[in-house]
Parts: C-alpha cells; structure tokens; sequence
C-alpha cells in the first residue's frame, strides 16, 4: 500500500491543514455579516448542486474549539483559514464590524494557545455583494476596497498571525467566476474576464503594502497552479497549450514574481497595466502553490471562442470528483515554476494539497497523499525550496457548486448532527507528521 517509508522532510518543515470561510463557518447571518456574492450565488436556482449552500455548513463559526482540539489531536504546526471580507465590513467598505474583528481575534488566540500557527488568507470568493453591485472586481476600485479592508484586519491581527495570503486562487474567480460562470458571480465574459485577473493582482500588492504598514510578517500569496500538457506534439496544440498555460498559470504567477505580463496576454489587460506592475511585485516573503492536477490542452476547436480546447487527461485514477490523480504532475510544476522565476521565487509553502473520496476509511486519500508528498519531496531534492504543506481540508465542506457532495476532509462531517469523525488518513497524517518532528 504505502510501501516503502515515506523519505523524510527536514526538520521545521511546517505541516497544517487548510480550510475557507464560506466553505465551513456558516452562520451566515450572525455577527452582523453582512451578504456575500456565494449567498446571492447559491440562492439562484440551479447553480449549486441540489440547492445546497453555505448557511451551516460545518458550523465552524460556533464549533472552531472543537475544531482546534482536532488539529491539536493531529499534531499540525498550522491552520491555514480565511477570513470573510462581509464579517469584517458587511458593506465592503467603511469602519470595522467589531463582531466580526471579535470573531476572528478569538479563533486566532485559541489557535496560539493550543501552539497552532495561524495561517490567514484575506479573501476566499466571497466579496460582499455590495462590492460586486459596484463592479466587483470588473472594477479597479475593489482593488482599493480590498486594501482598506486588508488594513483593518492587519491593524488587529497582526501580532499573532503567523502567515498571511491576500487571495485565494484568483485564477478561479477570473475563469470560472467571471470567465464560464460556474462559480460566483456567475458571469459568462469568456476572454474579456482577464481585467478581473489585474483589479485581482493588483489588490494582492495594496493588500500587501497595507499588511506590511500593519507589521504583519511572512505575507504571501495562493496561486492554483498545475501543469498544461499538450494533447500532442503539433505545433497548433503546443501554441494553443503554452496560451491556456499563460492564461491559467502565468498571467498570476509572473506579476507578482518578475513585475510582468506574459506579452500574448497583454492586449486583453486593462490600459495602463504596466504602471501598476511596480505595486503587484512588491517581494514576498514566501510563494504559496494549490495543486490538484495537470490540464491536458490542444488547439481550438471550430467554432471555440477561446483559443484552446480542454481535454481530459486519461489513464490516471480519478477522484470522486473527476480529477485525475497525478502525483508526478506537482514535481514537474515546481520545477517549471522554479525554472521560470529561479532566484525571484521565495520560499515555497504548498497552501493547499488534497482530493475528494467517499468514506471514513479512505484508504485513496492515503495513497494520494503519500504519492503527493513523495514528489513533493522528490521536487525538492532536485532543488525547489519548499518549506511547508497544507492538506485540503481539515474537515468534509461546501465545495461551491458541488455542494457538500465531494468530500475533501481528514475529518468527516456528518451535516445532519455536525458530528466529526476523524477518518484512516487522520490517523495516517498525524503518524506521519508525529515522525518527522
Ligand atoms: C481549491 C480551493 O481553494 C478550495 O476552496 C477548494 O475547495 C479546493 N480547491 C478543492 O476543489
């Protein structure tokens, strides 16, 4: 099965799980939160799977102790959550909600108390509506709002956070938010999505200008990121593969890294970009990867507007929720992204790992995991700096339009009685994490 050992990772690697406010708090209208774009989202018909939606979720908002005992039962260095811009400003804008602040200021001291590092991404997808009524981030003043409200949160946190994420994934709001629709706020824009990647970056540098002035340390960013193949060797889907690779990859790593555009990608970004690239590359203190899976790309079909085709990746093993399993995947991107950035590329933490399979003894969660971190291990051996790694997720949650269907946790939730159980990879994950420190 896990045959042999697991290699060793050097001693201080950080070990933690990760989890998203929407994804798990519920409580949806306590605290004086005000709504977010995922409410107005799920409470349109037919977008989330079965009507399902964040209202209780895994109740976290109210079972964060018993949450904690969890993690400390696991043994993790880290929790890496988000915070809920609409609990810290119901409107998006304007002076602090003091319950929301309060909120967020108890889970972090619970979380320091019982030696966990509290991990804070900023933004999770759910920008209070009244954001999105104004343009959401079509508008490059959301990227200002965003730094407004980054400074509230700095001002109160920043002494115990131990490492911050401004966005989560902004590739997913930009295509499948404002690119496909399958996720909120449901716009179809195609192409003309890509300004929502700069108002996106370019709030990444505010946000991190802002936390700075807070004295926030080790501040950097989440960027899903995976390998583009090519279906073939033909020169139309190499061209077609290396476009979706900028696109998806590039177009959020290079900003922020080298301070640039990919250059085919330029004629679709808003006038006057470059001028904000000296803000988005403000240095970081570490580089946070999301990997789930390659993409297998090849050249426009007749009639695409996009100028690529996705194809599936075949003869690999799927999760529950179509995604192919390929741990060799996550080595070959960091050593592209290593390749690309060299010495621009800070310390790496891999924010987010993980896969959804049915059952409490998950037996394929364990093998996922442990193909995963052997590559992992195996990409730092051939020299990515790698300094941590965040499972997906502590708990069973909302997977946004799937609904509650896919289960990504250690831990599962039974929704009917919130009661948590921890599963086989549980065990498995603290065993391993108990003999490497
Ligand atoms: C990445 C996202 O950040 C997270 O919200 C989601 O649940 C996982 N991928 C799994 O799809």
């Amino acid at each position: 099965m896990t045959e042999p050992a697991l290699p060793s990772f050097p001693d201080g690697f950080l070990w933690g799980v990760s989890t998203s406010a929407y994804q798990v708090e519920g409580a949806v209208s306590e605290g004086g939160r005000g709504r977010s774009t995922w409410d107005t989202f799920c409470a349109t018909p037919d977008r989330v799977y079965s009507g399902h939606t964040g209202e209780v979720a895994c109740d976290h908002y109210h079972r964060y102790p018993e949450d904690i005992a969890l993690m400390s039962q696991l043994g993790v260095d880290a929790y890496r959550f988000s915070i809920a811009w609409p609990r810290i400003q119901p409107e998006g804008t304007g002076p602090a909600n003091a319950e929301g602040l309060g909120f967020y200021d108890r889970l972090v001291d619970a979380l320091c108390e019982a030696g966990i590092a509290p991990a804070a991404t900023l933004y999770h997808w759910d920008t209070p509506q009244p954001v999105e009524d104004a343009g959401g981030w079509l508008s490059r003043d959301t990227a200002k709002h965003f730094a407004d409200y980054a400074a509230l949160v700095g001002e109160r946190l920043a002494d115990r956070v131990a490492m911050w994420i401004p966005l989560n994934e902004p590739m997913v709001t930009t295509v499948y938010g404002y690119g496909i629709g399958q996720y909120a706020p449901g716009q179809f824009l195609l192409l003309d999505s890509v300004p929502t990647a700069h108002h996106q970056n370019l709030a990444h540098g505010l946000a991190v200008q802002a936390l700075r002035a807070a004295g926030a340390r080790q501040i950097g960013t989440a960027n899903n990121h995976g390998p583009i193949w090519s279906a073939t060797d033909s020169a139309a889907d190499r061209a077609a593969a290396d476009y979706a690779s900028d696109l998806l990859n590039w177009l959020f790593a290079d900003p922020v890294l080298a301070g640039s555009y990919p250059e085919q990608l330029h004629p679709l970004l808003p006038t006057g970009f470059a001028e904000d690239l000296p803000t988005i590359a403000a240095p970081l203190d570490l580089y946070g990867v999301n990997y789930y899976e390659p993409t297998q790309v090849s050249a426009p079909s007749e009639g695409n507007p996009l100028p690529f085709d996705l194809g599936a990746v075949e003869g690999y093993p799927m999760t529950t929720n179509g995604s192919p399993v390929v741990p060799d995947g996550f080595r070959q991107f960091l050593l592209e992204l290593r390749d690309r950035h060299g010495s621009a590329l800070p310390p790496v933490y891999i924010t987010e790992n993980g896969c959804s399979y049915d059952g409490v003894d998950d037996q394929q969660r364990i093998e996922f995991l442990d193909g995963h971190l052997r590559a992992l291990h195996a990409a730092m051996q051939q020299g990515v700096d790698v300094r941590g790694y965040f499972v997906w997720s502590l708990l069973d949650n909302f997977e946004w339009s799937k609904g509650y269907q896919p289960r990504f946790g250690l831990v599962d939730v039974d929704y009917t009685t919130q009661c948590r159980t921890p599963k086989s990879s549980f065990h498995w994950y603290r065993a391993l994490i108990g003999g490497t420190r």
